[in-house]
């Protein structure tokens, strides 16, 4: 059923409004104001210590912003009186480390917080962890525990984890910054299908080409601020703003930036060297 007109149902996924976070004397946000519509997958891009998971921790409160309001599905989670832990239980959060319990099996990291926060029963909460678990790939590994899982696996079942929980959005902070380069590819497939399947995602990372093809709109921060933001061909291609262009000159690598004759022309191949 279409229900997008609902009064009840009709709001944004995410509204930030005049957001300022002070750590004592440090100032990390310093105003923020943007929105993400359901079904949109937002990337954060910026450089380290911009500001961008302190924003995300203000989204589900894992901070509490300074000044300003900050509105997930209609619910102000910046009202003094708000439930936070029922705004929580609608926003599936995967960091940069996998935190998943290690003595606990892949289908157990999946149940466990569905047993006890939404109380379903056991059957219940395994046949939604192993739909999730398929949906990842990885239906194969449900006894095994992370210790004996890849990085890449680990933040499939940490994905699967959020996703059991049937969140409203999801949040992803640099999902694959900690992980080996051949199992990046993995962990984006499992985002991609997520977005097309329209999955609401606000995505900080490094990752261009992903944030080039998955996401409705770029979002570039630098020093606290939104520097710029916009559809990614206009943020990646073609950014208006020179921090944007000194950052994407470093992140980008000679191919993607559309520059890769001219570098790999004037690099001496390997072999000239030896004598
Ligand atoms: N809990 C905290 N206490 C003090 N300073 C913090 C805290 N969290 C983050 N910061 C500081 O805030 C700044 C922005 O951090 P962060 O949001 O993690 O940036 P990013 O994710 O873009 O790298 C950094 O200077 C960082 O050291
Ligand atoms: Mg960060």
């Amino acid at each position: 059923m279409q229900t997008d007109r609902d009064p009840v149902t009709a709001h944004r996924a995410i509204e930030v409004e005049g957001l300022h976070k002070s750590f004592g004397a440090l100032e990390v946000l310093k105003g923020i104001d943007f929105s993400v519509e359901r079904g949109e997958v937002v990337c954060v891009i910026g450089p380290s210590g911009s500001g961008k998971s302190t924003l995300l921790r203000c989204v589900n409160l894992l901070e509490e912003p300074t000044a300003g309001r900050v509105t997930v599905a209609g619910t102000e989670v910046t009202d003094p009186d708000v439930d936070i832990d029922r705004v929580r239980r609608r926003i599936g959060m995967v960091f940069q480390s996998f935190n998943l319990f290690p003595h606990l099996t892949a289908l157990e990291n999946l149940t466990i917080a569905q047993r006890r926060v939404l109380r379903r029963d056991r059957a219940a909460a395994e046949r939604v962890a192993r739909a999730n678990l398929e949906r990842v790939g990885l239906s194969d590994k449900e006894a095994a525990y992370p210790a004996q899982l890849s990085g890449g696996q680990q933040q499939r079942v940490a994905i699967a984890r959020a996703l059991s929980m049937e969140p409203e959005l999801m949040l992803f902070d640099e999902p694959t910054s900690a992980l080996d380069p051949e199992l990046v590819g993995d962990v984006l497939a499992v985002m991609r299908g997520l977005a097309q399947d329209g999955m609401t995602m606000l995505v900080v990372t490094h990752e261009m080409s992903f944030a080039r093809e998955v996401a409705d709109r770029v979002v570039f921060m630098d020093a606290g601020i939104i520097v710029e933001q916009g559809v990614p061909e206009r943020v990646i291609a073609d950014p208006q703003h020179e921090r944007t262009r000194t950052f994407l000159a470093r992140v980008l690598d000679p191919a993607a930036a559309g520059i890769s004759e001219a570098t790999e022309a004037e690099a001496p191949p390997g072999d000239q060297r030896e004598p």
